[in-house]
């Protein structure tokens, strides 16, 4: 068990909640989070939105009963954490972009913090879409060279693919897979993070399988990172 720091609230349903403690974890990883004892059954995944010394944050929006519990938490409330588990997004280098879409940015920040850390990387953007307000544009500043937001609009319209080798995006799967598309034939290699229901989040259940070019994987254990040419493929 560990203990919430805290819980603010930031709008549109969403929350940022601290838990103090020694985390470990790599960009793109996740927790199987719980602050319940029988209802609901299941411990519920949440992307690794920051690590630094006091503790780990999570990034979540409030869509049903286990984000709502979450939602409820109070400082020096406890709660249980499995992780990290998940693949991450791999350690690259040159010109990289991260492109999130609504709760899809709650990966990109640690991300952001660690990719520009990489030696080898020389440029850095985040771009972000949003539906209805802007969130934390002087939270992903602080790592990037430049964070670009939409709200409304179609964020994969901003983007120009060749100005990047790398691209790493988490979201809705039609932007995801815009993105793949994007870059198809080209150099530039595209990383997306799948979200699919989960129950053990080790690989043990077969709840979340995804399927890609070479069969169905395990997106708790060989991802959520996927190569997006092996997702998005047809
Ligand atoms: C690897 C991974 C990382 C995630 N990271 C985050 C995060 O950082 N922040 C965040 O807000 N959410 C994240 N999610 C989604 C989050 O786990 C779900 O929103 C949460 O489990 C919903 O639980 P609930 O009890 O509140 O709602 P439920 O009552 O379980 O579900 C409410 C609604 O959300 C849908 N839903 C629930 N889980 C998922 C899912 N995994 N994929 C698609 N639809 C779902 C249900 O179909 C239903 O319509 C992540 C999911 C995965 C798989
Ligand atoms: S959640 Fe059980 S195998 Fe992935």
């Amino acid at each position: 068990m560990a203990k919430i720091i805290s819980n603010k609230y930031l709008g549109q349903d969403i929350h940022v909640m601290k838990i103090e403690g020694n985390f470990k974890g790599e960009m793109g990883q996740f927790y199987m989070v719980r602050s319940w004892d029988n209802y609901p059954v299941l411990s519920r995944p949440l992307s690794i939105h920051d690590i630094d010394d006091e503790g780990i944050s999570f990034l979540y929006r409030v869509v049903g009963d286990g984000t709502k519990n979450f939602s409820k938490l109070e400082v020096n409330d406890e709660i249980k954490l499995e992780g990290p588990y998940g693949n991450g997004f791999p350690k690259v280098e040159g010109k990289v972009l991260l492109v999130g879409g609504g709760m899809g940015v709650a990966p990109l920040y640690l991300t952001a913090k660690r990719v520009s850390k990489l030696e080898d990387v020389e440029k850095l953007d985040v771009f972000m879409g949003f539906r209805e307000k802007e969130m934390l544009k002087g939270e992903y500043e602080k790592y990037a060279d430049n964070v670009h937001i939409n709200v409304g609009g179609i964020i994969t319209d901003d983007v120009d693919v060749d100005k990047y080798d790398y691209i790493f995006t988490c979201g809705p799967e039609i932007m995801m897979e815009k993105l793949v598309k994007m870059a198809k034939g080209k150099d530039t290699k595209v990383y997306v993070s799948i979200e699919k229901r989960m129950a053990c989040g080790i690989g043990a259940c077969l709840v979340c399988t995804c399927k890609t070019k070479d069969g169905n994987k395990k997106t708790c254990k060989d991802g959520p990172v996927f190569l997006g040419e092996d997702v998005f493929y047809e």
